[in-house]
């Protein structure tokens, strides 16, 4: 876990989102991993807003995945399928410097591998969420996904035994900049046990020679 955690502590999931917003227009990257789950959401349709939209090159854009379920793309469960409707439809994005994660194949591993390949060596930017438990990507808490220190791209299973793949350690680790975007109170015990130092998934995302920025709302970072 690096020394020193950085958290930009806002009052509200708004403020905490439109910061997000400005450090991803700010870094201008051109290879990202995008997050899934829910709280992203309201992050891409404000990268996709009139506010936004101009302040990014999207010709120039490569897009990839942090995790994805098990689950075909139009499945209401896929992360791409997320993105796609709250951002990569709503912006001038090259149909072919989109990178799905194909977790839906029956040989998961393969298609890991097949992932990986595709993966630059370095990230310019990975955006990620972190579950109630620790988690974040598909790097559960337990699951021998943590445990790769080779593979870029991994098979993993979620607590309730579902299958998804993930980006591994060595991937996120290997990325100039990372972004987490935690928010709300069901948040607050796993980021109070990261700040104590507790290696739960998310807090051992330390890019050996890149950043983490963690931007929280006040209920999920509590009180000092
Ligand atoms: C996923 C995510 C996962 C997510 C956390 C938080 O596919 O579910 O990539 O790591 O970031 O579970 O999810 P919420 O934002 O929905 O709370």
């Amino acid at each position: 876990m690096p020394e020193t955690l950085r958290f930009a502590v806002y009052p509200t999931p708004e403020l905490a989102i439109r910061a997000a917003a400005d450090l991803f227009t700010a870094l201008a990257p051109q290879t990202v991993a995008l997050a899934g789950g829910n709280t992203p959401k309201e992050l891409y349709g404000l990268l996709a807003s009139d506010d936004y939209r101009d302040r990014t090159d999207w010709h120039e854009l490569e897009i990839y995945y942090g995790d994805e379920r098990a689950v075909p793309p139009n499945h209401p469960d896929s992360n791409y399928g997320m993105s796609r409707r709250s951002l990569l439809d709503l912006v001038p994005i090259q149909p072919d410097s989109v990178y799905r994660m194909e977790a839906d194949d029956a040989d998961l591993e393969a298609a890991a591998d097949r992932y990986a390949q595709l993966l630059p060596q370095h990230l310019d930017l990975v955006l990620l969420g972190m579950g109630t438990d620790g988690h974040t990507a598909s790097l559960f808490p337990g699951d021998e996904a943590c445990d790769e220190h080779e593979r870029r791209a991994a098979p993993a299973t979620a607590p309730n035994g579902a299958r998804r793949m993930t980006l591994t350690f060595p991937t996120l680790n290997s990325a100039r900049h990372v972004i987490f975007l935690v928010l709300g109170a069901d948040k607050r015990d796993a980021l109070r046990q990261i700040r104590s130092g507790k290696q739960l998934p998310a807090g051992r995302v330390a890019p050996g020679r890149g950043d983490v920025t963690w931007i929280v709302d006040a209920a999920a970072y509590g009180d000092a």
